[in-house]
């Protein structure tokens, strides 16, 4: 069997897990950190155990909790910044409550109120590096968008938003970064989140206006169903952490894919050009297929024991969903290895499936649709300016992408 999560593994998995499709698609196998956990990557098996209720989110079913385990699953830092009660860790109903709460606030009108902001924030970015004719779109690019897009859509002030993007870049080892650790990251975000929505119910009480998502939620809470500061707080972060380095690996991953892909990229761009937003569409969910920033979906723990794919899962064992193997199943998809922008009937699973489905994919649509016309639109004849070979994939256990993106083009005047 090829290796799994070396350094190797993550600058290309798809041979490891068209391996594990075909010779052992439920495995039981030992991750980096010491959990084992069953890897299931057929897609029928995935879609069904993404949407099975007898498969918690709640890493107290975890059999080895409160022992070595401890600590090993879930996002580092969460535990000691007590940021557990949030949707990705909890079941139905506190689940249901809280989702249906947020998504009070976090509506498509609001997304979609939201795009011409997207658009000038892209266009601001690409203006900084445009006269220079070469630039690291990670770190220019696909890394400040989506986080001062979600500070901006959280209401996070302008003046904040830089502490924001030196955390956010601390969570992810951005180079350039302050060295000192996830947790630390996440313990400065925790309480300034908790500061903010302090200021923001007070201002709520006071004036009745606030047009942000954090004060949407507050409002939603204070109509009958309440959301405790610490769910709040939760809440925002979980929002922030789901939404950011997914969607940096999004636009990294995908603008790489087009880059190795000539016709298709020239059939994105032509579409671009035409104003095809139908092809653009498309073309972001094919992206997600083909090269998904969530390589595996976040943790489930078996309540009892069930059984996937044929194999007996006991009870308080760790499942984990490989979303990219799935959506490469030749079962599923034809011809899976091929990025094909115009693929129809593209029911990938990059955002999920079942309860816990992507609850900001409008708003990741969003931002790759943007980010990727405004690259093609502005910078033509964006090249790769490095040997594949030599790029660098950032490989946590849940996502996958490119630490950096060196591109060239011609400078504009
Ligand atoms: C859940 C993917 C962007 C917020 C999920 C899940 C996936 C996913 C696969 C399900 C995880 C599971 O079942 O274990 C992605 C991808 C994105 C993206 C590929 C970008 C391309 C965003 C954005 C936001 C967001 C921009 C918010 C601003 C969430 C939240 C959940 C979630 C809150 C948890 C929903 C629940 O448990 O009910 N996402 N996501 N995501 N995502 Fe996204």
């Amino acid at each position: 069997m090829p290796p799994l999560f070396d350094w190797q593994f993550a600058a290309d998995p798809y041979p490891a897990y068209a391996w594990l499709r075909e010779h052992a698609p439920v495995r039981r196998t030992r991750l980096p950190s010491g959990v084992e956990a069953w890897l299931v990557t057929r897609y029928a098996d995935a879609r069904q155990a993404l949407a099975d209720p007898r498969l918690s989110k709640n890493p107290h079913h975890h059999g080895e909790q409160g022992a070595h385990g401890k600590g090993k699953v879930g996002i580092p830092g969460e535990r000691s910044a007590n940021l557990m009660t949030h949707l990705l860790n909890i079941d139905p109903p506190d689940h249901t409550r809280l989702r249906r709460l947020v998504s009070k606030a976090f509506t498509p009108r609001r997304v979609a109120a939201f795009a011409p902001r997207v658009r000038e924030l892209a266009d601001g970015l690409i203006d900084s590096f445009a006269a220079r004719g070469e630039a690291d779109l990670i770190h220019e690019y696909a890394f400040p968008l989506p986080i001062y897009a979600i500070c901006e859509m959280l209401g996070v002030p302008r003046e904040d938003q830089e502490d924001f993007r030196t955390w956010a870049g601390m969570m992810i080892h951005q180079p350039g970064s302050p060295r000192g650790g996830v947790g630390r990251a996440v313990k400065r975000m925790r309480a300034y989140l908790a500061e903010l929505i302090h200021r923001k119910r007070a201002e709520l009480a006071r004036t009745g206006s606030g047009d942000d998502l954090i004060s949407g939620l507050i409002r939603a809470s204070d109509h009958g169903e309440q959301l405790t500061e610490n769910e709040a707080a939760a809440m925002a972060f979980i929002l922030l952490f789901a939404g950011f380095e997914t969607t940096v690996n999004l636009i990294g991953n995908g603008t790489y894919a087009l880059l190795r892909n000539p016709g298709q990229r020239a059939l994105l761009q032509r579409a671009v050009a035409d104003g095809d937003e139908e092809l653009l569409a498309g073309a972001v969910e094919e992206l997600l297929r083909y090269d998904g920033p969530v390589e595996l979906a976040t943790w489930r723990f078996a309540t009892r024991e069930l059984t996937i794919g044929g194999r007996r899962i006991r009870e308080g064992e760790p499942v984990l969903v490989v979303l990219a193997a799935a959506d490469r199943d030749p079962e599923k998809f034809t011809a899976p290895d091929t990025l094909d922008l115009t693929r129809q009937d593209n029911q990938h699973l990059g955002y999920g499936h079942g309860i816990h489905y992507c609850l900001g994919a409008p708003l990741a649509r969003l931002e790759g649709q943007t980010a990727l016309a405004a690259l093609l639109r502005r910078l033509p004849d964006l090249e790769l300016a490095a040997d594949p070979a030599e790029l660098r994939w950032r490989g946590g256990l849940i996502m996958r992408g490119l630490r950096t993106l060196p591109v060239e083009f011609t400078a504009a005047d």
